[in-house]
């Protein structure tokens, strides 16, 4: 089916009704519901469905940089406005995966104007899957094609809905370092209560536990990131003065939505010639009343 765009987009479905949505522009996944129908990602009601602009919500695949102007490379990379394609024939499902039902890949390989801004031949296979209890995994597998090295940094801009961000928090970073993009990057220690907010947030923390989780108190819901291969984690909430300056987003979205990445920034990946990197998070949602103490056990504490 196509996208508001005109663009090719896949639905995924569970068999008890959790979806998916996933659009070749950007390889983004542009919607999650669960069982109920519920939305569970943010996208903004301004948002403007033109490629090559990535859509304002959802997961935007940052490559191949988060941060930073290298060259004539754009602020989060290339791969979140191009058009990406599907593998009609996937390689299967990995044990590690085997409990998705439903899956889709698609492949993401540099154009002649990429390789001007950004010299590097590379295969990028992203896996998105929906597995039966609705939780949703996205899989990033990036090839150096090359005959030289590269380096990258990458991020899953994930916005999450969320009922309103006063009464958000998010536990798993406390204690940790995080650099603040709000002061020229410097680096500062968590204080070690769990993250509220209540002005503007723009931070990349540092060394992360694979699990985090993003409590929504008044909607008892709480959102369970897991990764692997993503060290960091960026969170991004850009209040009011910044929604005012956004032209695709409403000056009060800020409250419904929170972005929290899986990503690698600090220490940029380095493939040699041949070499591949896995980068995979998988989201799934749980009722509040029941998660301090499931997260606790999953956290070994
Ligand atoms: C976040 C960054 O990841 O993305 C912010 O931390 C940035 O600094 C935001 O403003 C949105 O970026 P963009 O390019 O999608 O407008």
């Amino acid at each position: 089916t196509k996208d508001w765009n005109g663009v090719d987009k896949i639905v995924l479905r569970s068999p008890r009704g959790a979806s998916a949505r996933v659009s070749l522009h950007g390889g983004q996944v542009t919607s999650w519901r669960n069982e109920q129908g519920e939305e569970l990602l943010f996208t903004s009601s301004k948002a403007i469905f033109k490629p090559p602009k990535a859509v304002r919500g959802g997961i935007p695949i940052c490559f191949p940089q988060v941060f930073g102007n290298c060259g004539s490379l754009e602020q989060h990379g290339f791969a979140r406005n191009k058009i990406w394609t599907i593998d009609e024939n996937p390689p299967p499902l990995s044990p590690n995966d085997s409990h998705a039902k439903s899956f889709i890949d698609l492949l993401l390989k540099p154009s002649e104007e990429d390789l001007k801004c950004w010299p590097h031949s590379f295969e990028f296979r992203l896996r998105v899957s929906l597995a039966a209890d609705g939780s949703l995994a996205l899989i990033s597998r990036i090839r150096n094609v090359n005959g030289k090295p590269f380096s990258f940094s990458f991020a899953y801009h994930t916005y999450l809905s969320v009922s309103d961000i006063s009464e958000v928090r998010i536990e798993g970073l406390e204690t940790l370092d995080y650099l603040d993009n709000l002061c020229q990057k410097e680096r500062f220690t968590e204080q070690g209560d769990a993250i509220t907010f209540e002005s503007e947030v723009d931070r990349v923390y540092l060394s992360t536990p694979n699990v985090v989780a993003v409590l929504d108190h008044e909607r008892k819901r709480t959102y369970v990131i897991r990764k692997d291969g993503l060290p960091d984690v960026v969170v991004w909430n850009p209040w009011e003065k910044k929604s005012k300056s956004m032209v695709d987003f409403g000056d009060d979205e800020y409250k419904q939505m929170l972005c929290v990445d899986g990503a690698v920034i600090e220490k940029p990946v380095t493939l040699k010639p041949g070499e591949e990197w896995t980068g995979r998070v998988e989201l799934s949602v749980v009722a509040s009343t029941l998660c301090s103490e499931q997260f606790d056990v999953q956290r070994g504490m």
